[in-house]
């Protein structure tokens, strides 16, 4: 990116001094607030009448309750609303802005129309910005007649809190106008994820893997929503399961936006949604909002069934030692002989197992079955457990269709000691979080090696627009690059399915044993 950035009329483009925001609900004061916060003159408009003064009112109340916190003063309050100014809602109002950032009705024609109606009205330098989160910056700007000036500015609701915002460049935006909207957000405190123009642009397009590898696992008859939460919250990490999330948003929003990304993308099998989203959308349960979802709400509150008690007598169907099975990790093996051996149980520890050995598995690209016949013990006394997330509050215990059930039973009863718990689960490569995680990576690599955001900015940009605990492509360093490739080769090869196969990114990395954030010369 050029130091000092030249705009469409050959002039370096200036800081922001004065600046539009145009539609004033939930997005545009917020967008408001933190630029006036930050020094820049606002002139806000809202083809509502009242709507411009509702949100500056609300700005003022905003500010209120920051001094009453001690984050700011009552001189920082007087000067950030003195440059909140009402203007109508027609081009002429903003002449002589560096910027306009608009966040009105997500709908292109509206957004176009606005665009080219205030190019003759604002200077050649004006940037023109679209909060969009779902439209193509490029097909906005195709309405204008200086598409160059035009970006994608995306901030995330609320925005004072949310301090990550995607600078959207579209196919001819001008890299003095990214510059400047980067430099701009630098000053309101916002770490500006630069993007190329691409369907869900980064955020929302690396929030794919989860919530929709989610509701394939539920598809697939593995998992119920219910466990599937439980895993990635307490084995994972994560602050919310993906069926909480579902429920949270409403499936109103979530389905239409998997449906929206997939076909921008051309039907790409990595996106694929679920017909169970659909069926369940069009039968009202959205989630929170209509008291049904994934969980039924009573009084606001999930109706969430406590883990099964574990029925002591179960347990003595585990009559013979553990054998515990090679791992691609040799410390998993160690750690979960020990557990076994806490658990009160007797570990049969020869590199081959004991005829009467029961076998636990901990197979990497595997599932139960292939894992059983792989070490040729009896599938029926062969159970697996997911080794990857290590031994902590929560247990992902798999079996097979051979396995007896009342061993299987057994063995949770057993493990489940303490402070660990153990959900069981049908047969899958890949077990639950392997599955949603080696997505979450695969999508982030994709974003990565498709050159849509650098690699220093995927990890922050997700962290804080998603709220996971790493981005992507720590995540992979963190899971190892090479086991995470092992999973989704094992799930390709036993699916078929070309929404498993690895990103190159990915691929290259983990057999040249490099970081996923190592870039390219
Ligand atoms: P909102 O419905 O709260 O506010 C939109 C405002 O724009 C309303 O006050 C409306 O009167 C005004 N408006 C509509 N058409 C107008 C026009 N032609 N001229 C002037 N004013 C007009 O909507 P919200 O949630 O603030 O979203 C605004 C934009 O931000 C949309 O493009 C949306 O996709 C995007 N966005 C929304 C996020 C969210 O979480 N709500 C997150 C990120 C982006």
């Amino acid at each position: 990116m050029p130091s000092s950035p030249s705009s469409a009329s050959g002039q370096t483009g200036r800081p922001i001094g004065m600046a539009g925001v145009i539609g004033t609900g939930s997005m545009g004061r917020g967008i408001a607030q933190v630029l006036a916060e930050a020094g820049v003159v606002v002139r806000l408009a809202d083809a509502n009448p009242g709507a411009a003064e509702a949100a500056r009112g609300f700005i003022a109340d905003m500010l209120a309750r920051k001094i009453a916190k001690g984050q700011c003063d009552e001189a920082h309050r007087v000067a950030t609303l003195d440059r909140l100014v009402i203007v109508r809602a027609e081009p002429e109002a903003f002449a002589g802005v560096d910027l306009v950032v608009e966040a009105i009705v997500e709908a292109l024609d509206v957004k176009r129309r606005l665009f080219s109606g205030l190019e003759p009205a604002v200077g050649p330098d004006c940037i023109l910005a679209s909060n969009t989160s779902s439209l193509s910056v490029t097909a906005i700007a195709a309405g204008c007649a200086v598409p160059e000036r035009v970006a994608g500015f995306h901030f995330f609701n609320p925005v004072p809190v949310m301090k990550i915002v995607e600078v959207v460049a579209g196919a001819r935006t001008a890299p003095w106008v990214t510059a400047a909207l980067t430099a701009l957000a630098g000053r309101t405190g916002h770490r500006a994820a630069n993007v190329a123009d691409s369907p869900g642009f980064l955020v929302n397009h690396a929030g794919r893997g989860f919530g929709v590898e989610a509701l394939r696992i539920l598809q697939d008859g593995v998992a119920r929503p219910v466990d599937i939460d439980r895993i990635m919250r307490d084995a994972a990490g994560f602050r919310m399961g993906p069926f909480e999330l579902f429920d949270l948003v409403g499936l109103d929003v979530s389905q239409p936006v998997m449906e929206s990304i997939y076909n921008q993308f051309f039907q790409e099998p990595r996106f694929r949604p679920s017909p169970i989203g659909r069926n369940r959308m069009e039968s009202g349960l959205l989630g929170r909002k209509t008291g049904a979802g994934f969980y039924v709400y009573e009084n606001g509150r999930a109706r969430i069934e406590p883990d099964p008690e574990p029925d002591p007598r179960a347990g003595a169907a585990v009559d013979a030692p553990i054998w515990v099975g090679p791992a691609a990790d040799p410390r998993w093996r160690g750690e979960v002989q020990t557990l076994v051996a806490q658990a009160g149980l007797q570990v049969d520890a020869g590199a081959r197992p004991q005829p009467s050995s029961i076998a636990l598995l901990l197979p990497l690209g595997q599932d139960c079955t292939g894992a059983a016949l792989a070490h040729d013990v009896d599938p029926r006394r062969a159970m697996a457990l997911d080794p990857m997330f290590g031994v902590g509050r929560r247990l992902t215990l798999m079996t097979s269709p051979a396995t007896d059930p009342a061993l299987a039973e057994g063995m949770a009863v057993r493990l489940s000691t303490g402070d660990v718990a153990v959900t069981r689960i049908r047969d899958s490569v890949g077990f639950v979080a392997q599955r949603i995680t080696a997505q979450i990576i695969n999508v982030g690599c994709e974003i990565a090696q498709m050159r849509i955001a650098a690699p220093c900015d995927i990890d922050p940009a997700v962290e804080m627009g998603l709220g996971y605990p790493t981005g992507p492509l720590a995540l992979g360093d963190r899971l190892g690059p090479l086991h995470v490739l092992t999973v989704l080769e094992g799930l390709f090869g036993a699916t078929g399915d070309p929404r498993y196969r690895p990103s190159p990114w990915l691929s290259r990395r983990a057999r040249l044993g490099l970081s996923l954030t190592h870039d390219e010369a």
